[in-house]
């Protein structure tokens, strides 16, 4: 397989070092390490990599690696000699987020993979741990120089900084080789405010190049050809407005409950999970204006223009928003007793721009539905004089769904298309931000979902949390 071309001509090849903070958890296990292991096999990291491994629970670098054969033992076959030669990229380090010694020792560790590349590597944060332990994380490796291109002067050390008692300007990366890059998932922040406090402090260590706010459904094949088709295609171009299109609706149902995340999910619920983040940037993707120009630049203004236009198709904001909560969801390990989390969502938006006047942008999200799938519907508007007379059956089939979830495929395991985390990977590491939210699009996404989370949120909040019975979709009166 060619390796994809990155597109700010970054080669991809110079020694590079993952850092995986949270190695051990949901994330790592299920897409991480296997995304890492796709890439390795396919050749497609650089020739000199490291991953360097970071969790709280003891164990050798041996028993580590057997932990990370069984996160691979699911669904992929593999031979041994692939595996063996995994394994000798990989090496753990125990330690605890909140200690300053945690980073001390991974800098001895970092530096001993160094000597034996014979050079300064590029080195990746990727932080795979629940938001809570950002800022904790992201102190600790900026007090403690790791975030530092070890290429350049350019930086700032600890006691410059408190010399100066003020944050100092942030590493001009661009010039550097050795670069560091940080890599947050999502959700980024809890909610407007704490979402600005991390950004403040991500901005004060990092500069905006540096940093990758991950949402790995703009790494999506499906999503990446859904725009080729709406911008390379002239036919779409033509009628994607209010004078051919009804209503847009960008779905996410999954038939799985909470079953054993119930600690996660409870605090952040169906609208901050999934709303937030993946909802609206596929909102984004179907609405927004052609960008104007190539590259990482364009593309996330471009997003983060029409997000700024969203608001609600009401100002009472119980008529375009419902919630519903699954029976037998407080009894789920990790939940309140009494939780009021909604499972699933609903949100009528619009865009008042002379594109969409009129045309409802319906979100809709939940888990322990009828089914798993994830789509943006656009319901186009009858012709009169269409091949379907009016009132015929066929007039609700006037729409186009695009499937966003990949479909099983029988082609041979060389020819597949990446999966979104080896290209979030492969693009964090050639430096290309295309597939990465920008501070913008971060912040609209908060200013969109706040008033409907303050109102659920409120004592005696008037909307009601509907139940639905598992593997149901939720009435919603
Ligand atoms: N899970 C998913 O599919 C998914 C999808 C999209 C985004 N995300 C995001 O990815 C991030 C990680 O989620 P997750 O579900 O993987 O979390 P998780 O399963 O709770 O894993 C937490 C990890 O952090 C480590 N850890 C916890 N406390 C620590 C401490 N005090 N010191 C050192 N290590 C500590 C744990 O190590 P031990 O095992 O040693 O305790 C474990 O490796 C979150 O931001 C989440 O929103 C997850």
């Amino acid at each position: 397989m060619e390796k994809p071309q990155i597109s700010n001509g970054n080669t991809a090849e110079a020694p590079t070092i993952f850092v995986i903070f949270g190695a051990t958890g949901d994330l790592a296990e299920k897409k991480l390490f296997p995304a890492l292991f796709d890439l390795h096999r396919k050749k497609l990291l650089p020739k000199k990599c490291h991953i360097v491994a970071s969790a709280r629970r003891p164990f050798s670098d041996d028993e580590f690696r057997k932990l990370v054969a069984s996160f691979l033992s699911t669904g992929k076959s593999f031979s041994e000699e692939e595996l063996t030669s995994f394994f000798k990229i990989i090496s753990y380090h125990q330690g605890f987020f909140d200690e300053p010694d945690t980073y001390g020792r991974l800098a001895v560790q970092l530096q001993k993979i160094d000597d034996s590349f014979g050079q300064c590597s590029n080195k990746l944060f990727y932080l795979a741990v629940p938001p809570s332990f950002y800022e904790t994380i992201l102190k600790h490796l900026a007090a403690s120089e790791l975030t530092k291109p070890c290429g350049g002067e350019l930086g700032w050390t600890p006691l410059e900084k408190s010399r100066h008692r003020r944050l100092p300007t942030p590493v001009d990366v661009g010039s550097l080789t050795g670069w560091t890059r940080i890599l947050v998932e999502k959700p980024f922040g809890n909610d407007m405010e704490t979402a600005r406090v991390l950004d403040r402090l991500l901005g004060s260590l990092f500069k905006e190049e540096q940093i990758f706010r991950i949402d790995h459904y703009l790494a999506k094949e499906s999503l990446e050809n859904f725009l080729k088709l709406r911008f390379s295609n002239g036919a779409f171009g033509a009628v994607w407005n209010h004078e051919h299109i009804s209503r847009v609706e960008v779905q996410f149902f999954q038939k799985g409950d909470v079953k054993g995340r119930g600690n996660f999910y409870d605090p952040i619920g169906a609208l901050r999970d999934v709303g937030q983040n993946h909802l609206l940037e596929m909102a984004a993707l179907a609405a927004m204006d052609e960008p104007k120009g190539k590259g990482a630049a364009a593309m996330r203004k471009a997003r983060g223009e029409v997000l700024k236009k969203f608001i609600f198709a009401s100002r009472d904001l119980t008529e375009v928003s419902s919630r519903a909560q699954y029976e037998g969801y407080s009894d789920e390990e990790g939940v309140a007793k009494n939780s009021q989390t909604e499972t699933y969502f609903r949100l009528v938006l619009a865009l008042p721009t002379p594109r969409w006047q009129g045309v409802p942008f319906v979100l809709e999200a939940g888990k322990a539905l009828p089914e798993s799938r994830v789509e943006i519907v656009v319901h186009f508007k009858h012709k009169v004089h269409g091949v379907c007379p009016p009132g015929a059956e066929c007039l609700s089939l006037n729409r186009i769904v695009f499937r966003v979830e990949s479909l099983p495929t029988n082609s041979k395991e060389g020819s597949q298309p990446l999966d979104a985390y080896e290209k979030v990977l492969l693009h964090a590491v050639g430096g290309d931000q295309t597939l990465f939210t920008s501070t913008e699009e971060v912040m609209e996404e908060w200013r969109i979902v706040m008033p409907v989370l303050n109102l659920w949120h409120k004592m005696d909040s008037p909307a009601s949390l509907y139940k639905y019975q598992k593997g149901t979709m939720p009435k919603i009166a």
